[in-house]
């Protein structure tokens, strides 16, 4: 299961950039002018992305003030979306998908790797400060189990070598091909097709 978890180290100030201010402007105007709380999300993935994919504290603080917003209310967002990170989490970010699907299929293998390899606790940092990982909820990538994702990609039909190849490879600063490891075409079946054969129409013909 994935814990949030906030970082001790903090910058004690955070300033959107002027593209991102420009960015801020454009998600602002998207609401009425009494409902620009709405825009809450879009500005707190705007720190991320800014900020090496994580979000200070200093930052909910300057996006409440930017939205006229209690600190705790931005707080509450922050903290409730897993998709939004407080604490560095490296330039490659591994999720690790431990719902049942993927835990019955052998996510636990792939924890082992990322504990060996990456650093031994959830959302810490690899030696090298290149890496982090972590443990999520279902990615809606079941029909492909086990599967992990690396910043916006995924990668699927897992085993333990297969993860330690491509964690090495993060690990060197290369990002690896994504998609299946057995070279699935989506969720083809892995030994060719076995229903559908011959491209007939529902009347046969
Ligand atoms: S259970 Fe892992 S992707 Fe759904």
């Amino acid at each position: 299961m994935s814990l949030k978890k906030i970082s001790k180290k903090q910058p004690d100030t955070f300033e959107f950039s002027k593209e991102n201010l420009h960015e801020v402007e454009k998600e602002i105007k998207k609401y009425p002018k009494n409902k620009k709380a709405s825009a809450v999300l879009s500005l707190l993935y705007l720190v991320q992305k800014q900020n090496h994919n994580w979000i200070p504290l200093a930052a909910i603080k300057y996006v409440a003030r930017l939205l006229d917003m209690p600190y705790i209310k931005v707080y509450e967002v922050a903290t409730f979306y897993s998709m939004l990170n407080l604490t560095p989490v490296g330039k490659y970010f591994v999720q690790v998908c431990t719902t049942t699907p993927c835990m019955i299929r052998g996510a636990q293998k792939i924890i082992d790797v990322c504990k060996k390899n990456i650093s031994e606790n959830q959302n810490e940092l690899s030696e090298n400060k290149l890496c982090s990982w972590v443990e999520v909820e279902c990615l809606g990538a079941c029909v492909n189990a086990p599967m992990i994702q690396i910043n916006q990609d995924y990668f699927e039909d897992l085993d333990g070598n297969k993860t330690t190849e491509i964690i090495h490879n993060l690990l060197n600063d290369k990002f690896p091909k994504p998609g299946s490891a057995k070279n699935r075409k989506n969720s083809a079946p892995e030994n060719g097709k076995t229903s559908l054969l011959e491209e007939k129409n529902a009347q046969g013909q």
